[in-house]
């Protein structure tokens, strides 16, 4: 029996779970068919209830909606299609009831076109200091027909898009690395910093305890703006993510959240390889974290789970940071559909998504069996982590949203080319018998839900033994118990090479990579990622059992 360490209540974010919700696809209280704020409100207990530690809320502020709010036209506003302040007032009070914390997006890479800050910046004209807020420049060719630089945007297409004036007469471009309705802000400008400095202390001062900090790699752009071809020039020589001109802006946020009570939060969402890179962004007076992005990117591989691993132990280990551990979010396939294609078409941060034309999307027992057994591996090690609304679930990624349902700027961008990343922001089934599957009563849906959202609803797996969502349960109560988060990672030996094995505070965690059954060494088996998964015909053993002293292919178990 392991006697469970105390758990450490400062530096809460070093172990914590935070979990995220997506706003437009949560739950959705006036039934127009968007989630809303009194919608999450309304199911922060289910939250609590799974034993995690903190929300995350992706952006809910006032938008003009062409990247699921990451366009955002008030940084200090709510956007009346998800509520008011005062709905968010009250889920911050709920929040704190139900004993979480709160953590909320910041944008500060770019606004919305529709920002009075841009549309005065349009306004002023040609070398205003309104227009220095943002990076607008001449274009080049005679008549500047051709954008200043090279540069595409993570989305498709140029980076770049051409003002054209009141008389109808093209004139200067603006810069948007994302789509033409998100115009980057100029960051070398004080006024900019300024007016991040004050949306900063609004939700501080607002009881948030912390903010994922969206594109956290991309805010300060190569001095000059020069050319660069992707796959020509050096990765590590990116004009425009990982340039180390953002680390002051950084120690400028780290000032701002340490002034205030408590421990206030920066997560950086930052998009920079190698991870030895990446922990500079989490040095002691920068950032608290930095999403692990190349552990969501591993497929499913023994050899990869463990070199990323020691990787990000050592990188983040070298700042004193915790490694922040992530397989699935709001723009990536679900972990789930991933880990069971195990190819390179959806590798994570190529935004292509899966979608009625895709030939390669996988079984969806296999899908659960893996996500199941790769979180269980995941939430055994010391450290952070995030997950991803519906992930508890088991939900894979949709494929069969139409195109004309289709809302990611990446899908009209590359014209099709590319799905995008509506496939796993399709609403959250609660209910298996109710209209959208309990996301409201009207049965009204952004996006449509699949048939097999009905088996795998809320409903179906609340108390359930076996359930994907009571896996999760007694995975974060026992990293709980055993204080997992603060430990340290030992590899157990002498395994062989399709099982990965390691030990964290007396807790010894096992994955079956391979396609033998695994005799477990001796012990208690405190969870199994395969209990109440039913054998398929293909599987002579019956997993329905705890204890039984086999690990099957594709499952974890962990023992003490
Ligand atoms: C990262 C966000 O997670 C993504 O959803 C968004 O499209 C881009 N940043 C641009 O804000
Ligand atoms: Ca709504």
């Amino acid at each position: 029996m392991t006697t469970p360490t105390t758990p450490h209540n400062d530096e809460w974010w070093r172990s914590a779970v935070i979990y995220q919700v997506y706003p437009r696809s949560f739950g959705d209280a006036n039934g127009d068919g968007i989630g809303d704020l009194p919608g999450i409100t309304a199911r922060m207990e289910q939250i609590a209830r799974l034993g995690v530690d903190a929300v995350w809320l992706s952006p809910f502020y006032k938008s003009s909606h062409k990247d699921g709010g990451y366009d955002v036209s008030d940084f200090c506003d709510v956007d009346p299609i998800h509520g008011t302040l005062a709905d968010f007032d009250a889920l911050a009070a709920e929040v704190k009831r139900v004993g979480l914390k709160l953590i909320v997006d910041i944008v500060p890479n770019h606004s919305s076109t529709e920002h009075v800050w841009f549309q005065e910046a349009l306004a002023a004209g040609p070398g205003s200091a309104e227009r220095a807020r943002y990076i607008f420049r001449d274009g080049k060719g005679d008549n500047g027909e051709l954008p200043p630089n090279n540069w595409l945007s993570v989305f498709g297409g140029p980076a770049w898009t051409r003002v054209i004036g009141p008389d109808g007469a093209p004139e200067q471009w603006y810069m948007n690395i994302f789509d033409s309705s998100q115009p980057d802000f100029d960051w070398t400008n004080e006024w900019v910093q300024e007016q991040f400095d004050d949306i900063l202390r609004f939700w501080l001062d607002r009881g948030v305890d912390g903010f994922r900090v969206d594109v956290a790699a991309g805010l300060a752009k190569k001095a000059g703006l020069p050319d660069w071809t992707d796959g020509v020039d050096d990765p590590a020589d990116h004009p425009f993510f990982g340039d180390p001109g953002s680390h002051e802006y950084w120690r400028r946020w780290r000032a701002i959240t340490d002034s205030y009570p408590g421990e206030r939060i920066l997560c950086a969402e930052a998009g920079v390889d190698p991870l030895s890179k990446l922990a500079l962004w989490v040095r002691p007076d920068e950032m608290h974290q930095a999403f692990n992005f190349p552990y969501a990117g591993v497929k499913w591989d023994p050899k990869g789970i463990r070199a990323i691993i020691d990787e990000s132990l050592e990188a983040f280990g070298s700042v004193g940071a915790p490694s922040t551990w992530v397989q699935s979010n709001h723009d990536q396939v679900r972990h789930t559909t991933r880990l069971a294609m195990n190819d390179d078409e959806t590798r994570t941060g190529d935004l292509s998504g899966l979608g009625p034309r895709s030939t390669n999307v996988p079984d969806l027992a296999l899908s659960i069996r893996r996500g199941r057994a790769s979180t269980a591996l995941m939430l055994g090690l010391p450290g952070s982590a995030y997950l991803y609304q519906g992930e508890e679930l088991g939900l894979p990624e949709v494929h069969e949203i139409p195109d004309s349902f289709r809302q990611d700027p990446t899908f009209f961008r590359t014209a099709g080319e590319r799905y995008g990343r509506d496939g796993c922001r399709v609403p959250i089934p609660w209910k298996a018998d109710a209209p959208a599957y309990g996301f409201n009563t009207t049965g009204e849906s952004w996006l449509p839900q699949p048939s097999v959202f009905r088996e795998l609803a809320y409903d179906q797996q609340d108390g359930v033994s076996g359930s994907t969502l009571e896996m999760y349960r007694a995975a974060l109560r026992l990293r709980h118990e055993h204080n997992l988060g603060h430990g340290s990672l030992t590899w157990i030996d002498g395994l062989p090479d399709h099982i990965v094995g390691y030990e964290n505070n007396g807790v010894r965690s096992y994955t079956n990579y391979g396609t033998e059954p695994f005799e477990i060494p001796a012990g208690r088996v405190i969870l199994d990622s395969g209990y109440g998964i039913h054998a398929t015909a293909a599987d002579s053993h019956d997993s329905a059992e705890y204890g039984d002293g086999i690990l099957l292919p594709d499952e974890t178990v962990w023992v003490v």
